[in-house]
């Protein structure tokens, strides 16, 4: 008789366990739920934009940059040469197969190493294979300072007159 009541006394504590059990798994599945929400909560609230580095560059103010000489910005990839008619803002780029130039000051030029390209001041091709001439971005004086503005191509024999 003392087996059939051990069993009796089983059965209880086997509902019990069952019980918590589905307590905690009904728990986890609302935790989840409760997750899942908060994180598309906030990434409703932060800003679904891309951010794009700010291409304008202060270069300094127009006296200071005599005639005829040329800024070099190697991490922009942009030359500021100040010709006879005005600044210019260069592209450093090549537009041959877009190998970065380089300003060669005994010789006056841009020279790209990759395929001997050539070019002179104005960003004009003297020599190699590259196709067309440089491209100019805009240039303004803000406040008294020289900006460029890298993200506006500009035509061709854009200067800007000081
Ligand atoms: S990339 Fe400059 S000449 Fe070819």
């Amino acid at each position: 008789m003392a087996l059939i009541d051990d069993l009796a006394e089983a059965t209880p504590q086997l509902e019990l366990d069952r019980r918590k059990a589905l307590g905690l798994l009904g728990s986890g599945a609302l935790a989840l739920a409760g997750l899942g929400t908060s994180i598309v909560g906030v990434q409703y609230l932060w800003p679904n934009v891309l951010f794009e580095e700010d291409k304008r560059y202060k270069i300094g103010r127009p006296e200071d940059i005599p005639v005829g000489q040329v800024v070099v910005l190697p991490r922009e990839k942009i030359y500021l040469v100040h010709l006879n008619e005005g600044f210019a803002a260069i592209t450093a780029v090549c537009t041959h197969l877009g190998c970065m130039t380089r300003y060669e000051s005994e010789e006056r030029r841009f020279f790209c190493p990759c395929h001997g390209s050539v070019y002179d001041l104005e960003g004009n091709v003297t020599g190699g294979p590259a196709p067309k001439k440089l491209p100019r971005f805009q240039v303004v004086v803000d406040k008294g300072v020289l900006m460029i503005d890298a993200s506006k191509v500009m035509d061709p024999d854009f200067v800007l007159k000081v």
